[in-house]
Formats: structure tokens, C-alpha cells, sequence
């Protein structure tokens, strides 16, 4: 069966994601999220993630690669430094195309504006998590919208930290449901 892609985001209400490569907000809730999202597994094997290389570049190097994770970074440049264990692919598709042999759970595309954008057009993507952030940031990194292909399927209470408000909303492809 074909694989499942789920996209990871953040974006506040103007759909932006990040300025100068690194978020605007320090939510540690969300990242709680993220980290119990991408590192849950039913079975023995562990979840991918997709990164794109500015993104990647933007983890602190003490945290990545993103433990308990398939790391695998997109980049068009013919090589760069990645520490082992870590893919390194040159398209979306050839990513695909190497994680068919590499036994794993769920996939996540984690961002940024570049990666997300061409998943929101694979055929193969079936829901977006999206932690909705209620302000607007100066940001320079945007989520593009969300198009009506896909339905609401979740939404949380809405929580706050650091006088920031946010809630986590779960979009799944309509064909899906
Ligand atoms: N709020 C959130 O949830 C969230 C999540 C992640 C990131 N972000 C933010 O997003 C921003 C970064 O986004 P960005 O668009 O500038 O960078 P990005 O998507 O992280 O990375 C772009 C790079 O990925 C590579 N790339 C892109 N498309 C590719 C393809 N089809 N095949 C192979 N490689 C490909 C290229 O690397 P090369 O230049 O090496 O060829 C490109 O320069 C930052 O502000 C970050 O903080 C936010």
C-alpha cells in the first residue's frame, strides 16, 4: 500500500510558520506535541521524518538528529555534512523511493515552507497536524492554505503559555474519511 504522509506545522493566524530560520514563539506544549506525535509507534519500528536542509539547520546541533526518528534531510546540494544514521535525499520522491525498504511506522513531513508546500501537492498526503496559533508574528516562512480537499477531523481546547494562545487542529483528506 502506498505511503501514508502526515505533515507537522505550526502557523499562527496569518499562516506563518518562522522568521530568520527559527520560530517566532516558544511554545514548549506544542513541542511536547510534537515529539509524542512523531516518536509514537505501535509496533518495533520507528517513524520517518522529512526535513527540508534550511530546517534542519535550524535544530540546535544537540538536538539532532531528532532522536528515536529516521532522519532524513532534503537537499538539492550534491553533498552535505549529516551525521550517520541520517538520510540525505535529493527530492521528495527519491525519499519516498528509499524508505520503501526501510522498515518504519508513520512518515512526517516537518517542514519548512519549501518541504511543506510540495507535500501539500503529493497525492500521497493524508493529514496535516496543525498546532493554530492565535496572534499574528512578523514572519517570513508561511504555511500555504489549507485547500478544501481537506476536512477538520479534530480540534483541541484551546491552551495558552507564555500569553500565547494555541490549539491543535487535525486535517484529513477528504477521500479519506
Ligand atoms: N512552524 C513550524 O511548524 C515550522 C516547522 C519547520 C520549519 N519552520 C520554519 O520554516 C523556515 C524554513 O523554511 P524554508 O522554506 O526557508 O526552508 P526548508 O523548507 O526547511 O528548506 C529548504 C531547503 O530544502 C531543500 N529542498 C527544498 N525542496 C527540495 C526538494 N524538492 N528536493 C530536495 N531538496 C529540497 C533545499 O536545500 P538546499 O538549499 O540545500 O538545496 C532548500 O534550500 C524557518 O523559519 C523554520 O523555522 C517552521
Amino acid at each position: 500500500m502506498a505511503e501514508k504522509l502526515e505533515i507537522v506545522v505550526a502557523a499562527d493566524l496569518d499562516n506563518g510558520i518562522g522568521k530568520d530560520n527559527s520560530l517566532p514563539w516558544r511554545i514548549p506544549g506544542d513541542m511536547k506535541f510534537f515529539q509524542s506525535l512523531t516518536t509514537g509507534t505501535t509496533g518495533e519500528h520507528k517513524n520517518a521524518i522529512i526535513v527540508g536542509r534550511k530546517t534542519w539547520e535550524s535544530i540546535p546541533e544537540k538536538r539532532r538528529p531528532l532522536k528515536d526518528r529516521l532522519n532524513i534531510i532534503l537537499t538539492k546540494k550534491a553533498e552535505i555534512d549529516a551525521p550517520e544514521g541520517v538520510l540525505v535525499c535529493n527530492s521528495l520522491e527519491s525519499a519516498l523511493e528509499k524508505l520503501q525498504n526501510i522498515p518504519h511506522e508513520r512518515c512526517f513531513i516537518i517542514g519548512g515552507a519549501q518541504i511543506y508546500k510540495e507535500a501539500l501537492q503529493h497525492p500521497h498526503l493524508d493529514t496535516i497536524h496543525l498546532t493554530r496559533i492565535m496572534q499574528e508574528f512578523d514572519c517570513d516562512a508561511h504555511f500555504p492554505p489549507i485547500d478544501d480537499r481537506f476536512a477538520l477531523a479534530a480540534v483541541s481546547d484551546t491552551m495558552e503559555e507564555n500569553d500565547i494562545e494555541y490549539r491543535f487542529q487535525r486535517y484529513v483528506k477528504k477521500s479519506s474519511l
